[in-house]
């Protein structure tokens, strides 16, 4: 995911592409990208990053460059040249040309932690060979194989105690720390794929793990934000309080996570994940550095998705109320399954991708929009947020409406949506998320066992900005409501 690009160093990138080749696409006429002049680049940039508090606006100053410039342009973000796309049917071409081994940008905070204190990391930090051996034995076990069904059963229990304690710890409905008590969710989430259908009778023993790491996870996130605002080398070199505390919450975080694992060692069934890593011959020390990853990965992504889906059904009356009416009659998995829950969570997803840019470096010359050609190994960044809200993709394209994802039964195309390949959440390709499936199962299973037994009030409106991902301005506050109140 871009957001640490403008930490990224050029030189950093350019080691991946010594050997790669740049030759020329075409010999049909190119012309050269759109790109803000420099001098007037400068100062707007001044001025955005003024008003944006460094960045926390960045997507629509994006947004703004696209509307000016069309759908590709160039621009400097830092240190950092490069090229930006919004057009769907460019993004997919940009996705095909990835080579054998994608490369996306990593975050630098994260980069320079594993290289001071020798950290081996899971697939998200691999690249070449090594990415995709484990990409090969990874992908049937979380994508081509996953049974959400029988995650399902493993987590009903589970997600129904955990949201009745929410409300029996709510101020008078008002759920306290709703963010932190979704990436517990997440987790334990994470933690019954992890451990397969043992995991029910061991979720007490793993709560008191899941809950600090949960804290932790987050406080990852809000450090790496402060950090994000600085460069990284310099606050690692000097010691300065933002680093000491990113370095205090991840090491905090390992340690946490690999006692987690240890927990779990002891839990784990034939059908959880652990069980079948293991299964694959692959060395202990590296299955336990991918089921780490999987779980910091959990965290915040599906937290986010979850508390922004809440936080749009509480503002939509009459989404509710159709959800209400719709999953009254219906089972859990029914819900999870139906149109109207997979609709609300590709329209979150559109309006508040968790990658609002998605970065990559392409092996060999790509000629785009039959004009321009980007240089092998020049960064692109594929401006998810902007298509994702483009009207010329989706009528009406900032208002959450669900039924857009529908098919016309005559016709068979989707209501309300023009091109669908506009909104990437999970990215495309060979690298896209390999936790999609159960990022999925997560989100359904929780929104529809919560909105059945739950009317969900907003407390205050928020907006968006960008602390490397989509998040609230203040905190989203929930009033819950039980159904059962209501009559
Ligand atoms: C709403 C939830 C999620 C969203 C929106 C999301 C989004 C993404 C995106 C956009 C990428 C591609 C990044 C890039 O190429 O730069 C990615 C990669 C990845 N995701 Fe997710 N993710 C979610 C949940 C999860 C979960 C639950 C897991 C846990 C298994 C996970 C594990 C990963 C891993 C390991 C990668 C790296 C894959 C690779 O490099 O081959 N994600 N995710």
């Amino acid at each position: 995911m871009v957001q640490h690009l403008r930490r990224l160093r050029p030189k950093q990138c350019c080691q991946f592409f010594k050997h790669y080749s740049s030759e020329s696409v075409a010999n049909a006429e190119t012309k050269s990208i759109p790109s803000p002049k420099q001098w007037s680049a400068a100062l707007h940039r001044l001025s955005v990053m003024q008003q944006s508090r460094f960045g926390k606006q960045l997507h629509k100053y994006v947004d703004k460059l696209h509307d000016k410039y069309g759908p590709i342009f160039r621009e400097s973000l830092g240190p950092v040249t490069a090229v930006f796309i919004s057009d769907p049917h460019e993004m997919r071409r940009v996705f095909a040309h990835e080579g054998r081994y994608p490369i996306h940008v990593l975050p630098e905070a994260w980069l320079h932690y594993n290289k001071i204190h020798k950290t081996e990391r899971g697939l998200y930090f691999m690249n070449g060979e090594e990415w995709m051996l484990y990409r090969k034995l990874l992908n049937p076990l979380l994508l081509k194989n996953y049974d959400g069904q029988h995650i399902l059963d493993n987590c009903e229990l589970m997600v129904n105690r955990l949201i009745d304690e929410w409300y029996a710890l709510s101020d008078d409905g008002e759920i306290l720390n709703l963010e932190q008590k979704l990436y517990e969710l997440s987790i334990l989430f994470m933690v019954a794929v992890i451990v397969g259908s043992s995991f029910p009778k061991h979720v007490r023993e793993v709560r008191p793990w899941t809950g600090i790491l949960a804290k932790s996870v987050r406080d990852i996130y809000k450090e790496s934000v402060a950090l994000s605002q600085i460069s990284v080398e310099f606050a690692a070199k000097w010691r300065l309080p933002a680093w000491r505390r990113f370095s205090t919450v991840v090491g905090t975080s390992f340690e946490i996570s690999n006692e987690l694992i240890k927990t779990m060692d002891k839990m784990v069934s034939s059908d959880g994940l652990l069980y079948q890593l293991r299964q694959c011959n692959i060395p202990q020390e590296k299955i336990n550095t991918i089921i780490l990853d999987f779980i910091l990965a959990a965290g915040d992504t599906t937290a986010t998705t979850t508390q922004w889906a809440m936080y749009l059904l509480s503002t939509h009356d009459d989404i509710q109320t159709k959800v209400k009416e719709e999953f009254e009659n219906s089972n859990l998995r029914e819900t999870c399954e139906s149109d109207l829950m997979r609709g609300i969570v590709r329209e979150t997803m559109r309006l508040y991708p968790v990658a609002p840019f998605i970065a990559r470096f392409l092996p060999q010359d790509l000629k785009v929009f039959d004009s321009y050609i980007i240089p092998a190994g020049e960064m692109i960044i594929l401006s998810v947020y902007s298509s994702g809200r483009n009207g010329l993709y989706f009528p009406d394209p900032d208002e959450f409406i669900p039924s857009r994802w529908e098919r016309d039964e005559q016709t068979g195309s989707l209501k309300g949506v023009v091109d669908p390949f506009a909104t990437l959440p999970y990215a495309m390709g060979a690298r896209s998320c390999i936790g999609r499936k159960i990022a999925q199962t997560q989100i359904c299973f929780s929104l529809a066992t919560i909105f059945k037994q739950y009317e969900v009030l907003p407390m205050a409106l928020v907006d968006m900005i960008l602390h490397l991902i989509p998040v609230p301005d203040k905190p989203i506050q929930l009033h819950f409501e039980p159904r059962s109140n209501l009559g």
